[in-house]
């Protein structure tokens, strides 16, 4: 008896019999493909590893129908039957599941990601793609509708149960329809109908190739979000117009380049965000409706198909960051859920920069062709992890997986390190899931926490450790800046404001215009302080995801905060600084305190205690080099696995 009765219904899709109302939504991963965009094993066990989670519908995403309208460089390419071998090792790999599986068929157009790029009409893409398209003839868009129907008819011979054509996000399709992108003066410009033409011909020319049984969905923007974009006025009355013309399902969506924070949103949107959008299509049609958009949790799956907001649940990067997530649910294990924490930074900004998608909360992610299943390891060892933050926890439940006796020892009273602190930001409360998911599973293993235990004599005396992991984190460092050991103002770290051991004054100085810092900001402006980042790079925040920084940046414009970049500071005063921008030089005073927030250090010194003990030693995580989180999660699981 599931703990989800609506979600783990099956339902009826077309000629499709669905185990449940999940859907795997689409997702360009850029992996897994050969230099022809050829299938490999790569993406077939990335997939495989998401059927055997229990989803019951998935899609392979940036299915390309033409080579003019690659999304990224490694994405399958469906224009050749070439690749019919490789999507029938994929079906069959998928086959033991009882999964259906699907190809998203789409074409770029102005979002391509190379040089040629074609579109409705000759305008450049709002954003990430740069350079000119050139307008296509007539002639290409009945040659483009015809590659549709025949990269369909491959999947469909390579043993595929549906189809999704793309109409949203601003992709070709979406791009005939919406009025800021299409200028054309024939019959696919112009009105309505003529807009959304080149849809139906699409829809039109996969029916016919796939024939009446097969099933068709088609993802359609509700929403553009952006000037002059495609609105929800007329997605309703197009949704009519596709369930009249034979599709199966629509999947509602919203953004484009341009508004991507809006399609693949980050931690500070809220969870369901196009949930609205689902169900004011769903009230305008018959066929089964898709809801997406931080769906996150299946108490929530659940409502919105209790409300009747929507039949069908699409998750994306909640599979990537657990592929189990179906089945804890149906198990009713919520808690065990590896949570996706909104970053944006491992999956949609990492495959925008064209390399390989993965996820920073879980490291197998485009490796799971190459790992083998966990078993114990055959010499159990002794093994002491120092520091609770997300490095140490990784670290000991993978460890403790292995077979190891492991005991975790934190100085602190909780855990989470700075991981716990960052999370108390405002939007940023994701973060802690990860620390509680972590906290869980290690609840649910046999390792002993010792908590407000530093490293010491005591504490190796009783473990006894074979080896040690130090996962004790950074601080940053008092910079040499000329005036700040004299200043009038208090000095402390970001690690004492966030820890509430220090109480900063009314005007604050944040020093270091990273994420960490603008964080810091934002936080200390909703507590009603004025606060003035200094940062030395040209840029604020570089190593967020655009999508994260996006919302980050929205929230620091509010009033309370003043941003300054490339900034030398000259002398700090007693109660101010000079400093220099753009050869410009600026006295900003009065200030109570100037915090801390860049340069950090490892904090190694527990590493003195274990000297000549004969104790195997590793660094992980900003222990070893202060970095992001998701080589602190990696690391500690890639040590996990070889102890
Ligand atoms: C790495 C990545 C690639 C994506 N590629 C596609 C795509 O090819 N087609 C598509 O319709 N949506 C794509 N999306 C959007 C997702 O399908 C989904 O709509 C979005 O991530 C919001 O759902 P979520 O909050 O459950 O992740 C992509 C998302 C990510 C993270
Ligand atoms: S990288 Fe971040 S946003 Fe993307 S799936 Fe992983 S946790 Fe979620």
């Amino acid at each position: 008896m599931t703990a989800f009765s609506h979600l783990f219904q099956p339902i009826r899709i077309g000629r499709m019999t669905v185990k449940n109302r999940l859907l795997m939504s689409a997702m360009s991963i850029n992996f897994g493909v050969d230099e022809s965009g050829l299938v490999t094993d790569q993406l077939t066990q990335y997939m495989a590893t998401r059927a055997q989670g229990g989803v019951g519908m998935m899609l392979v995403g940036g299915g390309g129908i033409h080579p003019s309208g690659a999304e990224l460089p490694n994405l399958p390419a469906l224009w050749d039957d070439a690749c019919i071998p490789g999507l029938q090792r994929m079906a069959e790999a998928i086959r033991p599941f009882n999964c259906r599986l699907g190809m998203q068929l789409m074409h770029g157009g102005r979002q391509s990601y190379h040089a040629h790029t074609l579109a409705p009409s000759a305008i450049p893409a709002p954003a990430v793609v740069k350079g000119q398209p050139r307008a296509l003839t007539k002639e290409e868009i009945r040659m483009l509708t015809e590659a549709f129907g025949t990269a369909a008819r491959r999947c469909q011979a390579g043993g595929f149960d549906f189809i999704e054509i793309h109409a949203a996000h601003g992709y070709l399709i979406n791009q005939f329809m919406a009025p800021n992108a299409n200028h054309r003066e024939d019959e696919y410009g112009g009105s309505f109908e003529n807009r959304i033409r080149f849809m139906l011909e699409t829809l039109a020319q996969i029916r016919a190739a796939c024939g009446s049984d097969f099933t068709i969905g088609v993802r359609m923007n509700a929403q553009d979000y952006i000037l002059d974009g495609w609105g929800l006025e007329e997605a309703l009355r197009l949704a009519v117009i596709l369930e009249q013309s034979g599709a199966d399902y629509l999947h509602v969506s919203a953004g484009v380049y341009g508004s991507t924070q809006l399609t693949i949103p980050s931690m500070y949107v809220p969870q369901g965000c196009f949930v609205d959008l689902a169900a004011a299509v769903k009230a305008e049609v018959a066929i089964p409706v898709v809801a997406v958009g931080r769906i996150k949790s299946p108490e929530l799956a659940e409502r919105i198909l209790q409300e009747g907001k929507a039949d069908v649940i699409a998750l994306g990067r909640s599979l990537l960051a657990d592929p189990q997530w179906p089945l804890k649910a149906d198990a009713g294990a919520v808690r065990t859920i590896r949570p996706c924490i909104g970053c944006c930074l491992g999956c949609i900004h990492t495959v925008l920069q064209m390399e390989p998608g993965g996820c920073v909360v879980n490291p197998d992610v485009g490796r799971e062709y190459l790992l083998s299943p966990i078993v114990p390891a055959g010499h159990q060892r002794r093994v002491l992890v120092v520091g609770a933050g997300p490095a140490g926890l990784a670290a000991a439940r993978m460890a403790a997986l292995h077979g190891h006796a492991v005991v975790l020892c934190e100085q602190h009273a909780a855990s989470g390190g700075a991981l716990r602190l960052a999370a108390m930001a405002p939007g940023r409360g994701d973060l802690q899931e990860i620390v509680d998911y972590f906290s869980e599973e290690l609840r649910q293993l046999p390792v002993t926490m010792l908590f407000e235990r530093a490293l010491d004599d005591g504490v190796l005396k009783e473990v006894q450790p074979d080896v040690a992991i130090l996962a004790t984190g950074s601080l940053p460092g008092m910079p040499m800046l000329k005036g700040l050991f004299r200043t009038g103002m208090q000095v402390c770290t970001v690690t004492e404001v966030m820890d509430g051991s220090v109480q900063t004054g009314a005007q604050v100085i944040v020093l270091g215009g990273n994420q960490i810092g603008l964080v810091l900001a934002d936080y200390l402006a909703d507590q009603g302080k004025q606060v003035t980042v200094l940062h030395t790079r040209p840029h604020f925040g570089e190593e967020m995801s655009s999508n994260d920084r996006y919302y980050l940046r929205e929230r620091l414009t509010r009033g309370r905060v003043r941003l300054f970049k490339q900034v030398l500071v000259e002398a700090f005063l007693a109660d101010g600084v000079r400093f220099r921008t753009d050869r410009q030089i600026q006295t900003l005073a009065p200030f109570d305190t100037v915090v801390l927030a860049d340069g950090f250090t490892s904090l190694r010194e527990a590493a003195n205690l274990l000297k000549g003990r004969g104790i195997e030693t590793h660094f992980i995580g900003d222990a070893k080099h202060p970095r992001h989180l998701m080589y602190a999660i990696s690391e500690a699981e890639e040590l996990g696995r070889a102890l």
